[in-house]
């Protein structure tokens, strides 16, 4: 494979497009919304109505308005269908012939699709994930070509590096010292690996990049370990995530078959081979250390650091570890260089973040917005705000984040921003409440969460988050006083400070966020209330 075969591929997928493209979205979502018999019944009406020459049915990855699913796109009449069901087909087609569709439309000028800008999912709900032809169509495998062919591999560090790029996987870590300080690692054997474990409730954001568009992520990867000189890489992605496996599957097969992984890409003496390592579901299993254990074969636990992986990682080799959405982001960094990438977010957290946006809110989905938007923003213009009633808070950062109250809705959403008041940008969960939701029982929701995935091996951790669960209860029992409050506050410090890895580290943070935002809430509970206020939950 050289540049003109690949652009003869793009040119030769093109040409075969036809010149309507009524794309419906196949992801998991819009399919547990039946949109394959949405599919078939476009597919039956097309032929009908004898229009295959002009016109084409696509399956398509996530158009991210997941709450409106399953949703039909027509292409390039910029029309969009929501909630559309298999009788609604037939007449969208028609549409086509100045017809009337019987499908609710949609408003592709709403905020929501508006305020948004894609770089991670420029390409997810346009293209065909199963075709590799598709992705080739849309310029993909090009920033491969480009580094292997014209960049040395410092000049794609520097490139990482410049662009400001920080980690995705909820730490933030800049993504160019990662791969710098992996790239001075010596050795013969080095390792990258893709981190697709996704555990925390309410986040699907990478299951979507992966279902969506599956070779953005291999080609990032694959441009990583020219970078870093790795020639063997490994995606863990959960066992839950069937659909996503079998499309990196059919992605990684596609691609070696193109000679686009495997030995000698593109011709040159960079070999790169992708396997796909399934994870059973365990939180902790995200985190690093435990994921590399998972992947020797051994149980998912965490150990100290240092050595960190890019030190001493997979079989005790240098091992690059990446998020799917930080690997999401390099073919375009790459492709469009590292100063445009740098002008996009704040001067701190460059670049979009993929928030899954999910709760006590009209729109519900997935949306890619530049670092430095407000939360409000967000959840009133984007989200259309909650259906009844008032935002109460806003919880970002899954388990190990925090719950941000209305009145902080403007702080603008950056790493450093989201930890200054007491949450963290985390991997990409965003949970809006209103007035109804108890934030006690958010807490407790977290810690239980906590409890039931701690690894248990170590003590602060193991039996911290059993006895803030147990805090918690006895405080909505309506059991507690303040000295209950003094003393879960004191056992939140500890397990913070004390426990091994992420997970105990951050596991009191949905407490203590409520307790400093939402403590009334608490105190009116309390047998000795201050406030007077005794209330004892039923
Ligand atoms: C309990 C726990 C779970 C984690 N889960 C994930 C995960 O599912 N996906 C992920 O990319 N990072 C997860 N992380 C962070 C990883 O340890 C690691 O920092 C990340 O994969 C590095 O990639 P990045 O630099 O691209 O963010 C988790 C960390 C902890 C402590
Ligand atoms: S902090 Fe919790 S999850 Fe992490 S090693 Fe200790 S017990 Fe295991
Ligand atoms: S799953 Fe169909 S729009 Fe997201």
């Amino acid at each position: 494979m050289d540049l003109t075969e690949l652009q003869e591929i793009a040119e030769a997928e093109r040409q075969a497009q036809k010149s309507i493209r009524v794309h419906c979205c196949t992801s998991t979502g819009c399919q547990a919304a039946n949109s394959l018999g949405v599919k078939k019944n476009l597919e039956g009406a097309v032929k009908a109505a004898d229009l295959g020459d002009r016109v084409q049915v696509v399956g398509v990855g996530c158009m991210g308005f997941c709450g409106r699913g399953p949703l039909v796109e027509i292409d390039p009449q910029d029309k969009l269908y929501e909630e559309v069901t298999p009788d609604d087909a037939a007449s969208i087609i028609e549409s086509l012939n100045g017809g009337t569709a019987t499908a609710n439309e949609g408003d592709l000028n709403h905020p929501f699709f508006a305020r948004q800008m894609r770089i991670v999912r420029e390409t997810s709900g346009k293209i065909d994930p199963e075709r590799i032809e598709e992705y080739i169509a849309a310029g993909g495998y090009q920033s491969l070509y480009k580094v292997i062919h014209d960049m040395t591999p410092a000049e794609v560090v520097d490139q990482i590096s410049k662009s400001g790029l920080r980690g995705r996987g909820g730490g933030g870590y800049p993504t160019g010292l990662k791969w710098a300080t992996m790239a001075k690692m010596p050795g013969e054997q080095k390792y990258v690996i893709c981190n697709a474990d996704e555990g925390d409730p309410g986040a699907f954001m990478d299951r979507s990049v992966l279902e969506s568009d599956p070779h953005r992520v291999l080609e990032g990867m694959a441009i990583a370990g020219y970078a870093v000189g790795a020639t063997q890489a490994f995606i863990y992605v959960r066992a839950e995530y069937p659909l996503a496996i079998d499309r990196l599957q059919k992605a990684i097969k596609q691609a070696k078959r193109l000679s686009l992984l495997g030995s000698q890409i593109f011709g040159s003496p960079f070999d790169f081979k992708v396997d796909i390592r399934i994870g059973a579901g365990a939180f902790v299993c995200g985190e690093e250390t435990a994921l590399i254990a998972s992947v020797e074969g051994g149980r998912g636990l965490p150990r100290p650091r240092p050595p960190y992986p890019a030190q001493s990682g997979l079989w005790g080799c240098p091992t690059l570890i990446n998020n799917v959405e930080t690997f999401a982001n390099i073919a375009v960094i790459i492709r469009e260089g590292a100063e445009w990438y740098a002008n996009i977010g704040t001067e701190k957290s460059k670049g979009t973040k993929v928030f899954a946006l999910t709760g006590k809110i009209r729109n519900n989905g997935l949306i890619e917005v530049p670092m430095g938007i407000t939360l409000r923003e967000i959840v009133e213009e984007m989200g259309g705000g909650v259906p009844d009633g008032e935002v109460k808070a806003v919880q970002t950062g899954g388990p190990s984040g925090g719950c941000i109250p209305a009145s902080l809705l403007d702080t603008p959403v950056d790493y450093d921003s989201l930890v200054t008041i007491g949450s963290m940008m985390g991997s990409g969960g965003m949970v809006v409440m209103d007035e109804t939701t108890s934030m006690i029982e958010v807490a407790q929701f977290y810690m239980e969460f906590c409890r039931g995935e701690t690894c248990g091996k170590c003590i602060p951790c193991r039996v911290g988050t059993v006895q803030m669960y147990q805090a918690l209860t006895k405080i909505l029992k309506g059991e507690a006083t303040m000295r209950d409050i003094e003393q879960l506050e004191q056992l939140c410090g500890m397990v913070k400070d004390t426990s091994l890895c992420g997970l105990g580290q951050t596991a009191p943070n949905p407490v203590m966020s409520t307790l400093r935002y939402f403590r009334d809430e608490y105190l009116v509970l309390l047998q000795d209330s201050p406030n007077g206020k005794v209330a004892v939950k039923s």
